[in-house]
């Protein structure tokens, strides 16, 4: 595109006749933002305390996940404090009052309405008795009747979150908009949406788990990568308060190929299993299968596996599992990794009771990682007694700190051998 060359003069000084801005000392400003909590604390967490007036919140999720079904105990929570408004374009009332009945909460005042043209939503709201909170089930189904674009399409969604989010600022209505989740996993169309928005949520889960979990993705307000976790049961959500013990409660100590991760997810520790199986493969290209981990990421620690430890993969599938559907993204998982493919492949378990974590680098070292003295604390509770990490400057206690992944592998080929001598030792020992 071919563009006019700009006079000499400075853009700035062209536009004259604006008015002063007054500029305020960061002191001046309110005391922090006033926050309302709900009461289910594992969404508080996510939200950094609970919500804050004139927020906007972004949830996000795969259908049937439990959207509706949170956010109406939430609506119900907030209801015995406040006023809240729950509109619903997917729904009739009477399949909400259903819900509710189900969930326990049909007595709680929660206004509820089935629309889906904002002009009427705004015309509700906009008056002396705004709510506390509006709750807008789901953004893809409202519509503005000035535009000419479905609801649903890009245009619409992007104009019918600015106009709620404008209307609800001025009244100080904090606003939860659902979004639904296209098949790559982001909000559908409106990535967009996730800059209007002062918080973004995602509610994620597998369809075969009972377990939930809601993790703020971006937060104007507190903390992100925060986690909350749910347990859907015939009555509903349920906050998970201790979810080490849950992702655990199923793990068979004494298997090949299971390890314990000491992981981080935002502030609070959380322990899962991770569990390898290495098998002969009948295939000319060996399978690699990971399910709750970085696919690439399991590719490197085989190589630096082969490569430091002298480990052989070929001719061998492969296949990762987090279990209980839970999702890591951390580094840190690295070390817990190439421990359960060692085991499996050696066809020996890990010592009881350990707890292991660690980022692995290509030359085959173990990198420190964040909070390792919150991690050990956290397995600490739980009943484990030791922990392979790297070494830190910031652990009194004494884990075994491991420097290079093949010390690893050595320290699981002693414990074999040692468990084969002397095999009530062996536990003692290590
Ligand atoms: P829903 O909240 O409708 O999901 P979304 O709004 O994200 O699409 O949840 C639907 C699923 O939750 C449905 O498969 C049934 C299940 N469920 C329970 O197991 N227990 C309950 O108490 C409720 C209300 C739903
Ligand atoms: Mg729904």
């Amino acid at each position: 595109v071919e563009e006019q060359a700009s006079s000499a003069t400075p853009a700035g000084s062209r536009l004259k006749g604006g008015r002063k801005i007054a500029f305020s000392d960061l002191q001046q400003a309110n005391d922090s933002a006033p926050r309302t909590a709900t009461g289910i604390k594992e969404f508080d967490r996510v939200c950094g305390g609970g919500l804050v007036k004139g927020s906007a919140i972004l949830i996000g999720g795969d259908p049937g996940i439990g959207k509706s079904t949170l956010l109406l105990q939430i609506a119900a929570k907030i209801s015995e404090s406040g006023k809240v408004g729950y509109v619903s374009g997917e729904e009739a009332i009477e399949q909400i009052r259903m819900r509710a009945k189900r969930l326990n909460i049909a007595e709680a005042p929660v206004q509820l309405a089935s629309a889906t043209n904002v002009r009427d939503i705004l015309a509700t709201i906009d008056g002396p008795d705004a709510p506390d909170l509006l709750i807008i089930d789901s953004i893809q189904t409202m519509y503005i009747d000035t535009l000419d674009s479905a609801p649903g399409t890009v245009a619409q969604v992007r104009a019918c979150t600015a106009e709620l989010i404008h209307v609800a600022k001025k009244k100080g209505t904090s606003v939860i908009f659902v979004g639904h989740v296209t098949k790559d996993g982001t909000i559908a169309g409106p990535r967009v949406l996730e800059h209007m928005v002062d918080t973004v949520l995602y509610f994620e889960g597998e369809r075969g788990h009972n377990f939930r979990i809601l993790r703020a993705v971006k937060n104007r307000f507190g903390p992100a990568n925060e986690i909350g976790v749910f347990e859907m049961t015939e009555t509903g959500l349920q906050e998970v308060e201790n979810p080490s013990a849950l992702f655990l409660s199923e793990r068979d100590q004494q298997v090949t190929g299971s390890t314990v991760f000491a992981g981080m997810e935002g502030t609070r520790p959380l322990l899962v299993e991770i569990q390898a199986l290495v098998a002969p493969s009948p295939l000319g290209t060996p399978r690699r299968t990971v399910v709750g981990w970085d696919h690439a990421r399991l590719s490197m620690i085989l190589a630096v596996l082969e490569t430091r430890c002298g480990m052989q993969f070929a001719g061998n599938d492969v296949y990762l599992n987090i279990a209980g559907g839970m999702k890591i993204s951390e580094p840190a998982a690295d070390l817990a990794v190439a421990a359960a493919l060692i085991s499996s492949m050696l066809h020996v378990p890990l010592p009881p009771a350990t707890v292991l974590f660690g980022e692995i680098g290509l030359s085959g070292e173990i990198r420190q990682v964040a909070q390792a003295d919150v991690r050990l604390k956290e397995a600490e509770k739980l009943g484990f007694e030791q922990a392979l990490c790297p070494k830190a400057k910031t652990i009194n206690t004494a884990p075994i700190a491991v420097k290079t992944l093949s010390e690893c592998y050595d320290l699981v080929t002693y414990f074999r051998e040692l468990k084969h001598e002397h095999p009530a030792k062996a536990v003692q020992i290590i």
